[in-house]
């Protein structure tokens, strides 16, 4: 505990100005990735237009990347090169790609992007497969996963779950004819707190353990902000005989994961937030190398696997096309695929992957932890609690968080604070009751803006 708060960043008294944050800047060695982003205008947000010659194209600040991040120029690049490959040689872009193109072919693209993926989750390539939307792939995680018994039937939750989460595990416990509210666990924090401790879930783990099938939580909370110690809560849960899974819509590409070595069962994220790949884009999901054997060893013609909801492209490459229906599935994630996928989305989701294979996520999260440490710093500077029109209700230690601070206002200010953050062309989220949602993002937000944005919070806050 001692040793993870060392590593916070500590600002001191200097620290509160324009200055400062420009040699932030300055000294930033990712500084370069924000130019390989389009960052919206503020003249683009003002009148919903492109903008015109002779208007404003000053950026607005954007630190909303926890729930879109902003378009890589890569994109529509990427997306050249693939309307190209269709236009010139039709179907045989399955097997083929054109020469200069950045893009496998489509039999191979998801992959590419499941490799990319895979080094930003901590995951052998084999374990992670680039399909579906978030949701679709929790459902199929929880069917291949969710196998209650007379004995063990329960999933222990986050008490406030994303709703598509919750909707979720709500119909797979209904699917096998078990009662919601017997066998939905929610965990939630201490009366009057808003982060819940790892002892606290450990032991609800304990309380639960005899009938207890499956744990399902997010790695990131989307309200709080609060990362979950996936490691200790995963070896744990495990320890009592639970699958564990984990949603990392708000971890993935966010903060360091190591989901072999933690031997997580399964997860699954979306990837448009910190990752960038744009709206609805395609998610992810990972199955550890131990759930995703595939065993021969009764026949070449009658292997083994876990059991799942199947379709053709969880097929072996190999035999997809000798159309025999005799399902061998892919050794690893990829198994668990099912339809031809849309090479548009996986073409996005590839070129926002090739920006991240630039750098690395130890590198962006040492960047991060720095960035949301000097928002927390200059929020908090020359206020104190009993006065305060704000409290941050995401942890202040930096390895229970990820970029995210959520600021929870005191009653009737948050439409105030959130018009004025959009006039000054100020983008972040605001979820009621009176939470604003800041995320400044290390691939392509700057100490400036985080300056500039407490400068008109505060601003905000000054004249309510
Ligand atoms: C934690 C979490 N779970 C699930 C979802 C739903 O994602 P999708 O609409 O891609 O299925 C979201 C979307 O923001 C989310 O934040």
């Amino acid at each position: 505990m001692t040793a993870t708060k060392a590593l916070k960043p500590v600002f001191s008294e200097e620290a509160a100005s324009q200055e400062y944050a420009a040699s932030l800047d300055a000294a930033d060695p990712l500084r370069e990735f924000r130019d390989q982003f389009i960052i919206p205008s503020k003249a683009n947000l003002a009148t919903k237009k492109l903008a015109k010659p002779g208007l404003s194209s000053e950026p607005s600040t954007y630190f909303c990347g926890n729930s879109l991040g902003i378009q890589p120029k890569a994109v529509s690049k990427y997306m050249e090169a693939q309307l190209d490959t269709w236009a010139s040689i039709g179907v045989c872009g399955h097997f083929t790609t054109l020469e200069d193109s950045p893009l496998s072919q489509w039999q191979l693209l998801a992959e590419q992007a499941a490799a990319s993926m895979s080094k930003i989750v901590g995951a052998q390539p084999e374990e992670v497969a680039a399909m579906g939307t978030l949701t679709m792939n929790l459902h199929l995680l929880l069917a291949s996963f969710y196998k209650p018994t007379e004995t063990k039937r329960k999933i222990l939750m986050d008490w406030k779950a994303f709703p598509s989460d919750h909707y979720a595990i709500e119909s797979h416990v209904a699917w096998h004819d078990l009662d919601a509210k017997e066998n939905m666990v929610l965990i939630g924090p201490d009366e009057g707190q808003y982060e819940i401790q790892t002892e606290k879930i450990l032991s609800i783990i304990d309380q639960h353990a005899e009938d207890a099938a499956l744990l399902l939580l997010p790695g990131i909370q989307y309200y709080t902000g609060q990362l979950f110690d996936i490691p200790t809560i995963t070896k744990y849960a495990q320890s009592k005989g639970l699958i564990v899974g984990w949603d990392l819509a708000h971890a993935y590409a966010n903060v360091d994961l190591k989901l072999h070595d933690w031997n997580v069962d399964f997860a699954a994220w979306c990837t448009y937030k910190y990752g960038n790949a744009g709206p609805g884009a395609m998610g992810g999901l990972f199955v550890h190398e131990r759930h995703g054997q595939v065993d021969y060893s009764a026949g070449p013609d009658t292997p083994k696997f876990r059991h799942r909801l199947t379709g053709w492209y969880g097929g072996d490459r190999s035999v997809r096309f000798m159309m025999d229906n005799k399902f061998k599935p892919i050794p690893g994630a990829g198994g668990f695929q099912l339809s031809n996928p849309s090479v548009i989305d996986l073409t996005c989701l590839c070129a926002t992957l090739s920006v991240f294979d630039q750098t690395s996520m130890a590198d962006l999260r040492q960047k991060s932890i720095k960035l949301t440490a000097y928002l927390e710093y200059l929020l908090l500077k020359d206020t104190d609690e009993e006065t305060r029109l704000f409290d941050i209700i995401t942890p202040s230690d930096p390895h229970a968080r990820g970029a995210q601070l959520s600021v929870l206002l005191k009653p009737g200010l948050l439409h105030k604070v959130s018009e004025r953050l959009q006039n000054a062309g100020i983008i972040c989220d605001k979820r009621e009751p009176g939470v604003v949602r800041v995320a400044p993002t290390p691939l392509y937000n700057t100490f400036s803006e985080v300056f500039n944005f407490v400068e008109e919070f505060k601003g905000a806050l000054a004249s309510s």
